[in-house]
């Protein structure tokens, strides 16, 4: 049988690892999609210096590609959302199925894309957008597909992950270690889309679409980065127990879906508070399964052309059958996805960490305690430290049950009004993903 050909726009990172895979491992992958693969085109900016191209015809026109008769599949590696988008569209109008890595693409746009995919009956695969060499898509859509999924809970940034991991282990600086991220090719065009947490939402918001069957709705996600978060913080949580890791938490409630990335105090005991580095992990709990942990590199050259080739492997597998009965996009029948609304923040529930400053006067602590019991809030532990030195304040750390955002909201504004508490409360997300 004829081979399957393939056109590869973008040969940065991601383009260049799924090429030397693609070379590489030829006679295996085909072995396992019952025909070759074959990259047929590529479209680059630049050479890539990690990827001997060989006599592979290259353009430097991603549309050429898209609009390249020999090419049955289009993969899209450029990133971003504009012409990301339009190339992604005119492929499948011009009835070529689609491997994509892009996960800002899928979560702001994905709903467009895969009805269009629909009426024209081709694939748009998505497996390398979220956690980047981890098969969590392929796991949640169908190997957990018996179950009514409670909640998923991610480090679904590598870039952060490893900026927190080396500035709690290394003591290193934030930007330091920023900068060793780009180097790496793990960092976003835009970095701030990895401190702030953008990126890791994008993630989220696939992932909550096809573990619960919802539309994606990436703008009501609730985003929240690392940049402010403190080394004295980092420490306080390790004193009392537990890990800051950035993370994505979707939860179905009955009252809606929360959607939400945050610094998260995470038990230290818990094997997702030891993933470190550049590293991802996806708890996904389910109602048969109970808790299940996948766990892998979420970036990186190779790792990440490990699922792109998959996808690829994938659609060669079903690029003869028949569309209406394929795995869909989102893991449902597109007919059968749910309105459950995605809840705002204030709506959601955690357990927190507060760090309050306090003048060193007497009664000050009944005052924190009794705000907090007057809105029903539950204390479950405090700890407090010496007068700081420079400022003769004492930290006041406290660890609360779960309550509604909305609140803490009132209780924080209503301790920062006290007269012995002095500046801003730091609030921190508490989960302990049991
Ligand atoms: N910037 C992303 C990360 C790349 O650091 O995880 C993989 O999506």
């Amino acid at each position: 049988m004829k081979p399957v050909k393939v056109g590869i726009c973008g040969l940065g990172t991601v383009g260049g690892g799924t090429f030397n895979v693609l070379k590489r491992n030829a006679e295996e992958i085909a072995r396992r999609a019952g025909r070759g693969i074959e990259v047929a085109q590529i479209a680059q900016r630049r050479p890539n210096p990690k990827c001997d191209t060989g006599i592979t015809p290259i353009t430097d026109d991603v549309f050429a590609v898209v609009d390249n008769p020999e090419i049955d599949v289009v993969v899209e590696l450029i990133g971003g959302y504009t012409v990301a988008r339009e190339l992604v569209m005119r492929a499948i109008n011009n009835g070529k199925h689609v491997v994509t890595a892009n996960k800002a693409l899928i979560a702001v746009h994905g709903n467009e894309i895969f009805a269009r995919a629909r009426e024209k009956g081709v694939i748009v695969a998505f497996e390398a957008s979220v956690a980047g060499g981890i098969p969590v898509i392929k796991a949640v859509r169908e190997g957990l597909a018996a179950n009514r999924i409670n909640w998923v809970a991610g480090i679904i940034n590598g870039t952060g992950n490893f900026i927190l991991t080396e500035m709690r282990e290394k003591g290193r600086t934030f930007e330091d270690v920023l900068k060793e991220a780009q180097a790496l090719g793990y960092a976003e065009a835009d970095p701030t889309f990895d401190v702030e947490g953008i990126d890791a939402a994008h993630k989220l918001t696939i992932l909550a679409s096809i573990a619960f069957g919802i539309p994606l709705q990436f703008d009501k996600a609730y985003t929240e980065g690392i940049t402010t978060l403190t080394t004295a913080d980092v420490g306080y949580a390790e004193a009392l127990g537990y890990r800051i890791k950035h993370l994505g938490v979707a939860r179905s409630t009955e009252k809606g879906i929360e959607l939400r990335v945050h610094p998260t105090l995470i038990p230290a005991d818990r094997l997702i508070a030891n993933v470190n580095g550049v590293m991802n992990a996806v708890m996904v709990n389910g109602d048969a399964v109970g808790s299940t942990l996948f766990y892998g590199a979420g970036a990186g050259m190779e790792p990440t052309a490990s699922s792109v080739v998959a996808d690829l492997v994938d659609v060669v597998r079903a690029m003869t059958s028949d569309p209406e009965n394929r795995v869909p996009h989102l893991a449902f029948q597109p007919d059968a996805l749910s309105d459950h609304p995605v809840l705002p923040i204030e709506a959601c529930e955690s357990a927190y960490y507060l760090r309050i400053q306090a003048k060193d006067h007497p009664g000050v602590l009944a005052q924190v305690a009794s705000v907090l019991s007057e809105r029903g809030i539950n204390i479950e532990s405090i700890m407090q430290k010496e007068a700081e030195e420079h400022d003769g304040l004492i930290p006041m750390i406290l660890l609360t049950h779960r309550v509604h955002e909305q609140h803490m909201n009132e209780a924080i504004k209503a301790l920062e009004s006290l007269e012995d508490v002095v500046g801003a409360v730091v609030r921190i997300r508490v989960e302990h993903l049991n």
